[in-house]
């Protein structure tokens, strides 16, 4: 069977960036160690005035043609994922389409598109579509192109302004892919929950501590039954776990669980019951409050084991370096944990290829989706040439005062007469509203 997956992957990050702990925690009256070791972001990536989902999806879409040399003919799908759409009816791949046509030669009227909506899951649901629609031979040799670009932006005061972010990530899904081929087999875990939403507003309503318990069972849900698929997961199965990254935190919370899932019953928890006792079995106790209170203990001591802290720092740590740079982006998240741990595979010279991630996608409401990838033969090449350190490194430091403006300019309650902070270059820019209050936009050269 051919391989499908990701044969090619850009990101754009919103052009301005808060400093947490230096800029944002002192005004709350916060320590700096919230973020630099309990978050786990040292930056929020946020939108200058002419920057929104649509701008930083197509600039990704447009850096990533240019690099394939791809024409619109070449791609017969534009599906977008996110949370933070303008729009109940037009479905934002048309504006990013309408975008790229102002640039390129030909048009994209041939091309199915679409908008996917499942919280911070939607990105992965593209590349499902994507997968499926090849899968199914309807492609006529011809790739998809799924953005996930989102505004991942709070109430002010709301405690989930500790994670905001904004960027886009583009990726080209073909067949005999350059960079990881995707499983067949997937896991789901799925619960209506009401943690995290959007109701016709734009700033989520949030249960934060709730949010990361609702995380937490649905992705135990995803690999049970993507185990039941696949057989047992074991940790020496896969190079890197990259998984949704709301905050670096939600991740070492996730890798702990998992760690102790995958290695129940294997020759690990023998290795470790010297030190930590075997895991606690339900059967053995009296009830579930007694069992859970064992599981909490065993855990404490779980993460405290040099065994543990390795396979942390091998399988996890290296997905989580972007997300600490840029924040939450929501749909893209889960594909910059990924692009993170490619890039740290070539900063450590690891060959990557043939070797597997196991995969862990997450949106609140909630759900969560499992598989795996194979890493391709042509992985750093196409890693290594995707724009990040300098695109990271060029974003405009803001000051609170200029934090507080640009989060107003882009809360739709307010009007904000704002001066942009970066001039723009080469880029699509949003321009205003037209006759039929369609938000537009403009190549700048
Ligand atoms: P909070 O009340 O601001 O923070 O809420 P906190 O007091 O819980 O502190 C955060 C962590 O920093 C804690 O670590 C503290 O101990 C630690 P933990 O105990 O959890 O391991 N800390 C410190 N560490 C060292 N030195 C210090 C220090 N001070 C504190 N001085 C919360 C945090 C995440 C709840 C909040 O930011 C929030 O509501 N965020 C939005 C919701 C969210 O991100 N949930 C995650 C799971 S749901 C999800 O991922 C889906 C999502 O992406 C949306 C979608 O799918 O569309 C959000």
């Amino acid at each position: 069977m051919t391989a499908v997956g990701i044969d090619a992957i850009e990101i754009r990050t919103g052009k301005l960036r808060l400093d947490l702990p230096n800029t944002f925690a002192p005004v709350k009256g916060e320590a700096p160690g919230k973020y630099e070791k309990g978050i786990g972001i040292e930056y929020s990536s946020l939108p200058d005035v002419y920057e929104d989902i649509v701008t930083m999806g197509a600039n990704a879409a447009k850096q990533l043609i240019d690099r394939k040399g791809l024409t619109p003919e070449d791609i017969g799908r534009i599906d977008v994922a996110t949370e933070s759409a303008f729009d109940n009816s037009k479905p934002v791949s048309t504006y990013i389409a309408g975008c790229l046509e102002q640039v390129y030669d030909g048009n994209f009227h041939h091309a199915n598109k679409g908008e996917r909506k499942f919280a911070c899951l939607a990105g992965t649901q593209s590349i499902d579509d994507a997968y499926n629609w090849i899968r199914a031979g309807r492609n006529r040799g011809r790739a998809a192109l799924v953005v996930a670009t989102d505004m991942a932006l709070y109430e002010r005061g709301d405690p989930g302004e500790a994670t905001q972010g904004a960027g886009a990530v583009a990726m080209l899904i073909d067949e005999d892919p350059d960079i990881v081929s995707l499983s067949t087999e997937q896991g789901y875990g799925s619960a209506d929950e009401t943690d995290f939403l959007k109701p016709n507003q734009q700033f989520p309503s949030v249960d934060g501590k709730r949010s990361i318990q609702v995380y937490l069972a649905r992705m135990r849900e995803a690999l049970e039954d993507y185990e039941s698929a696949t057989g047992d997961t074991h940790p020496d199965d896969f190079v890197y776990f990259p998984f949704h990254t709301p905050y670096p935190g939600m991740v070492r919370k996730a890798a702990l669980l998992g760690y102790r899932h995958i290695t129940r019953g294997t020759e690990i928890e023998d290795a470790l019951a010297d030190d930590i006792g075997m895991q606690p079995r339900e059967n053995g106790y009296a009830d579930r409050e007694a069992y859970e209170e064992a599981i909490r203990a065993y855990m404490d001591e779980l993460k405290e084991t040099r065994r543990y802290q390795e396979w942390y720092e091998r399988a996890i740590d290296p997905t989580v370096d972007i997300s600490g740079q840029v924040g939450n982006w929501y749909t893209g998240s889960v594909h910059v944990a990924r692009l993170s741990a490619l890039r740290a595979a070539i900063e450590n010279d690891v060959d990557l290829a043939g070797e597997r991630l196991l995969v862990g996608s997450y949106g609140s409401g909630a759900q969560a989706e499992i598989h795996s990838e194979t890493v391709q033969s042509g992985w750093r090449e196409a890693v290594e040439a995707v724009d990040v350190t300098p695109q990271l490194d060029a974003r405009y430091d803001l000051d609170y005062d200029e934090y507080e403006l640009i989060h107003d300019v882009h809360n739709h309650e307010k009007e904000a007469d704002v001066e942009e902070f970066t001039p723009p270059e080469d880029e699509f820019v949003f321009t205003g509203w037209g006759r039929m209050n369609e938000r537009r936009y403009d190549y700048i050269e």
